[in-house]
């Protein structure tokens, strides 16, 4: 059984994965209003897999016997002035969210919940790679943005990716 403490949290940790789902979207249809669609499908994958992240936390909140409290998400931005910013919010964002899961992994350790220790390892690792592929993005926006055909090749490779859904998910 999980904790009251822990429960909310990970409710409140729920809100944060959809916001910054909302987020993404949010700069996704800026790229797309900018005719630089293969970098909206990028932030449109990204916005998917943040929803995934909800819903993993929302089926082990169920597992576990917490109590589901489905929050208020709050309006992303959406005014941006270049995709430079775009990139390095992205960045900014996903370490909040890391910080954010060193909290509750640190609750989960003080209370030896166990379980939620185990779970949210996932996550843990899983910000690694994110923080390290908006690290990247960062970067790269910064060498193509003022190069045409380089933002042109740039757009076709974010163009590439598609969601790979998790294959422990109740609802795919
Ligand atoms: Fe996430
Ligand atoms: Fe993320």
């Amino acid at each position: 059984m999980i904790s009251e403490k822990i429960a909310k949290a990970i409710n409140e940790q729920i809100a944060n994965e959809q916001f910054a789902a909302q987020y993404y979207l949010s700069m996704s249809a800026w790229f797309y209003k900018n005719d630089l669609d293969g970098i909206a499908n990028y932030f449109r994958v990204q916005c998917k897999e943040e929803l995934m992240h909800a819903d993993k936390m929302f089926d082990f909140l169920n597992d576990v016997g917490g109590e589901i409290v489905v929050e208020a998400v709050g309006k992303p931005p959406h005014q941006f002035q270049n995709a430079i910013e775009i990139f390095e919010k992205a960045l900014e964002h996903e370490k909040i969210v890391t910080k954010s899961i060193f909290n509750i992994m640190k609750l989960a350790n003080e209370e030896s919940d166990f379980a939620t220790v185990s779970f949210l390892q996932w996550f843990v690792n899983e910000q690694v790679e994110e923080e390290a592929n908006a690290s990247q993005y960062v970067t790269k926006i910064k060498m193509v943005h003022d190069n045409p055909s380089a933002l042109y090749l740039f757009d076709q490779e974010l163009a590439q990716r598609v969601f790979v859904p998790d294959p422990t998910a109740k609802v795919k």
